[in-house]
């Protein structure tokens, strides 16, 4: 019985072709061509004319903040429910993230949350937007697009203008999803893209920061390369980082990218097929796919009911482990991470909701027809008769 993983790296194309293209010329580091490409094919991408490649996609939103003036002691707000790396990355730019909770429909960050946090518990004063019980100041809102669907940006983006807020879209997960014909990443001030390994593109580790803001780009550019000022005397006015990606890791993102359709297509059809084979099943309720979105499915996932469906969350992902199936948990959202207890915290029962009773089951674009009807039977038999 083989082993069926839940997203795994997809390599098709070109990758062989274009890394040992580097090779073959020895533009193996962080100048060459492949950069410059990849950043044009995800400025494309996310329709806007500026993309910083990074060494991954926590580097490009430790940078995003920098770049949108987040200083020491502001304060943050992102989703619970999500991979904790962009609460962390809040974290770098020593800003203190605010914690808020998911909608039940689609899991995304909760809007209306944002917006009582910010009429009823922040006041304006000093041109900026304070936190009345805090006294920190409010500075940026970084909506996580988890699994692939994008967060309702028509809601919040007036929000944050209303507010003065930057917001920043961590689009890690959602590289090929779009929102009302606009591609997740390019709605925001700035997005963020990861290329790590499990995403629905890998170029083995990477990022990428995108704007329509030319002095943000340039200030990307140039605090991701260890802020060179005079790069002949080695004057730095500022402190930089070493983030910038590699020609080959370039090279193999160009490759990945003109695969990136397809991949998408294959991780919507294989969502068709679990809701195909699996919607009617007590207690096994997929993601939806809100009104004007289209999701890249990046992981299908599911909220399973323990008492309709006959078995929780965490018994099912054992069933399927025994079966050679990956299945896993949604993650520990950020207000239970004991890494973040100081963080503030609105209340987020959804979120914990989520985390109890969702399995995110195996999407990964080369899994063929067969794999994914093989994941189906052993949920049906898994669920109660
Ligand atoms: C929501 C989210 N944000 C940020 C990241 C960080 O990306 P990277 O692993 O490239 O640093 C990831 C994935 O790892 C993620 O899923």
């Amino acid at each position: 019985m083989s082993f069926i993983p839940l997203s795994a790296p997809h390599l098709s194309g070109n990758e062989w072709t274009y890394i040992k293209d580097c090779l073959d010329t020895g533009w193996v580091s962080s100048v060459g061509a492949y950069v410059t490409r990849f950043e044009n094919d995800l400025a494309r991408a996310a329709a806007l004319p500026h993309a910083v490649a990074t060494t991954c996609g926590t580097a490009a939103l430790h940078v995003a903040f920098l770049v949108a003036g987040v200083r020491p002691g502001d304060e943050v707000l992102v989703s619970s429910m999500t991979f904790i790396a962009p609460v962390n990355a809040i974290r770098y730019a020593n800003a203190v993230p605010v914690l808020v909770d998911a909608e039940p429909r689609y899991w995304q960050m909760d809007v209306e949350q944002v917006r009582a946090f910010l009429h009823r518990q922040c006041e304006r004063r000093e041109g900026g937007v304070y936190n009345k019980q805090t006294g920190r100041r409010v500075a940026a809102i970084v909506p996580v697009h988890i699994l692939g669907h994008p967060v309702d940006m028509r809601a919040l983006m007036p929000l944050a203008e209303e507010f003065g807020l930057t917001v920043i879209e961590d689009a890690t997960e959602a590289l090929g999803s779009t929102y009302f014909g606009k591609p997740a990443g390019g709605i925001g001030h700035m997005g963020c893209y990861s290329f790590n390994g499990n995403k629905i593109i890998t170029t083995g580790g990477g990022g990428m920061l995108v704007t329509a803001n030319e002095a943000w780009a340039k200030k990307a550019r140039y605090l991701t390369t260890q802020a060179k000022d005079d790069p002949q005397e080695y004057i730095h006015h500022e402190i930089g980082y070493n983030y910038r990606l590699t020609n080959i890791q370039a090279a193999f993102g160009c490759a990945q990218m003109e695969a990136l359709p397809g991949y998408v297509e294959r991780r919507r059809s294989i969502n068709a097929l679990y809701r195909q084979h699996l919607g009617d099943l007590p207690g096994f309720s997929l993601q939806g796919e809100a009104e004007g979105v289209r999701s890249n499915f990046w992981l299908s996932t599911a909220r399973i009911d323990p008492v309709l469906f006959g078995m929780d969350a965490r018994a099912l992902r054992q069933r399927l482990k025994d079966a050679q199936i990956e299945a896993r948990p949604l993650w520990q959202p950020a207000h239970l991470s004991p890494a973040h207890q100081d963080a503030v915290k609105l209340p987020c029962p959804v979120a914990e909701d989520l985390f109890a009773h969702c399995l995110s089951i195996p999407s990964c674009s080369f899994s063929t027809d067969e794999d994914i009807l093989r994941v189906i039977s052993v949920i049906r038999d898994a669920a109660r008769p």
